[in-house]
């Protein structure tokens, strides 16, 4: 019987994903896309896509039946609520001592995340990247991503007079009072409309507490840049509620792909299995590397690197919350999407990037919260466990130490020039640093290490890793932009040079 085939497979559909099939396709290489979670373009009986964080419903959280909201706690209270098991967009995978959050659909994490499209500091980046040529990417990768993204900034003029960003106004007067630089962040939500949602003239989205669980407006996802460029080529097509499990190799070397198919409420349906001649992994960190230690530790691919599993990082991911005197009010319209960050990356003992981060509550609660990237250069470790058939990851909470002590050294200097004090009712006990989450899972394939210096996996052929796995760790700035324009540079070479 003659299995289903396709000369280019690609596994998931975010950043690294999304940049592939779409460079495969323009090359005229017909390539078949397999996303976990469903296509996010079907209202709801409430005629919106997606729900948002102040009455989450079922798609909200990947196969959960309790949102995991990432300020769990306001005055202790929990805020998290009870829904109904579903393909939601948002999942919280737990290990142990993290939790990692990443996005399910077509799109992955560009359908949750913040928008924040930053290019890290160029000698952060050159030390992440040793084997990869700074110059080509800061002349034309990342350039490259930034247009294909749809990047943009904000007026100036606008922000200083906004309803939307006057908790922003209030993070950078108190971050100024500490003699800290600010800066904005570019991003990929549309300002221009933001503008007209202020001005009530269209739908709010990112007004309206879209974020994590999607945004029904304005932001321009993957769906909406690579990857329906991708499908406009017709050479690349996307196969929803895919799950694949597992990666082996036939006598000629074709790729054969276990993959099981779910139907909305997760449940399996079917399990078939799909040969492929050139092999992309696009699962995300922990995606990606999940299926090349099954694959190296079962024997299925027993070449594979003993680096792959290494390297793997939350990159310095803290949060934290101040509370502000009455006068300094945050505002009851929060733009979902940062828009400023306090950069102090460059301080010699306490570099941190912290994004000054929404609140959005609908009233009025006195709180600047920050989602701050820390250089912390701890690691943890991907392992696979035959009896579970799992990946495990190793993180203990004492490998965030390191974060939390810069985070401190910043925020300290911010209350004490401000007279302000931390929350400790936010995350659901009275920490202060939270650690326990991160939004940017980084490594496990680390480019120049289990990969060559171009993402193919070594000990094989034809078998790429082309998103966030190939990061070491830390970045130093949100990576969905680095992601995207190592992806760019990668598939450029790959097709240059393999699939001629
Ligand atoms: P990504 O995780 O995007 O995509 C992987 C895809 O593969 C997913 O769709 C997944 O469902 C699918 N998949 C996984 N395993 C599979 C399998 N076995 N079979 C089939 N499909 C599988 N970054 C940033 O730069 N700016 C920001 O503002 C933010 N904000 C932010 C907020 C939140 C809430 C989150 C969760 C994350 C962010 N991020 C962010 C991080 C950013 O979204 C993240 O770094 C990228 O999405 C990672 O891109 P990748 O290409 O690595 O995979």
């Amino acid at each position: 019987s003659r299995r289903d085939f396709s000369p280019a497979v690609v596994v998931g559909t975010g950043y690294g994903a999304a940049v592939t099939a779409l460079r495969l396709g323009q090359a005229g290489i017909p390539t078949v896309m397999l996303e976990m979670g469903r296509l996010w373009d079907t209202p709801g009986d409430d005629g919106r896509v997606f729900c948002d964080m102040l009455n989450p419903d079922r798609r909200a959280m990947w196969l959960a039946t309790r949102t995991q909201m990432p300020l769990s706690s306001f005055l202790w209270l929990d805020i998290d609520r009870r829904i109904e098991r579903f393909t939601g967009v948002l999942d919280c995978v737990h290990h142990g001592d993290i939790s990692v959050y990443v996005g399910r659909g077509v799109g992955g994490g560009s359908l949750v995340n913040g928008a924040m499209a930053v290019t890290p500091k160029r000698a952060t980046f050159a030390e992440a990247f040793p084997d990869v040529d700074s110059d080509g990417m800061y002349r034309t990768y990342f350039p490259r991503a930034a247009a294909m993204l749809g990047v943009n900034h904000i007026d100036p003029a606008w922000f200083e007079t906004c309803e939307s960003y006057r908790y922003a106004r209030v993070s950078r007067a108190h971050a100024h009072n500490a003699g800290l630089t600010t800066t904005f962040v570019p991003s990929v939500y549309d300002f221009a409309r933001m503008r007209r949602e202020e001005a009530g003239e269209v739908p709010r989205s990112a007004l309206a507490a879209e974020v994590i669980y999607g945004n029904n407006h304005g932001k321009r996802s993957l769906d909406k840049t690579y990857l329906a460029d991708a499908l406009g080529t017709g050479c690349v097509s996307i196969r929803t509620l895919h799950h694949v499990r597992a990666i082996e190799q036939d006598a000629d070397g074709t790729y054969v792909l276990t993959v099981d198919e779910l139907d909305l409420d997760g449940t399996r349906v079917a399990t078939r299995q799909l040969g492929a001649r050139y092999l992309f992994l696009g699962a995300g960190s922990l995606g990606s590397t999940e299926l090349l230690l099954r694959a190296r530790d079962t024997g299925a691919l027993p070449g594979l690197s003993p680096l792959i599993g290494r390297d793997w990082g939350p990159n310095g991911n803290v949060m934290v919350g101040r509370a502000n005197r009455p006068r300094d009010r945050t505002g009851t319209v929060q733009s979902g999407m940062p828009a400023l960050g306090i950069d102090a990356w460059d301080d010699p003992r306490h570099p941190v990037f912290a994004e000054v981060a929404p609140m959005p509550a609908g009233v009025e609660l006195w709180v600047s919260l920050y989602l701050a990237v820390t250089r912390n250069p701890e690691r943890g470790l991907l392992t696979y466990d035959a009896g579970s058939d799992r990946v495990r990851l190793h993180w203990l909470s004492g490998q965030a130490q390191p974060s939390v002590d810069q985070a401190k050294a910043l925020f300290d200097r911010l209350n004490a020039a401000n007279g302000t004090e931390y929350r400790s009712d936010l995350f659901g006990d009275t920490r202060v640093f939270e650690t326990r989450l991160t939004y940017h899972p980084l490594g496990g394939a680390v480019l120049g290490k289990a990969t060559d210096a171009y993402g193919r996996v070594r000990g094989q052929r034809r078998l790429y890793v082309t998103d966030g796995s190939l990061v070491p760790g830390n970045i130093g700035v949100n990576p969905f932009l680095t992601i995207t324009a190592l992806a760019e540079r990668n598939i450029e070479r790959i097709l240059a040079e393999d699939l001629r």
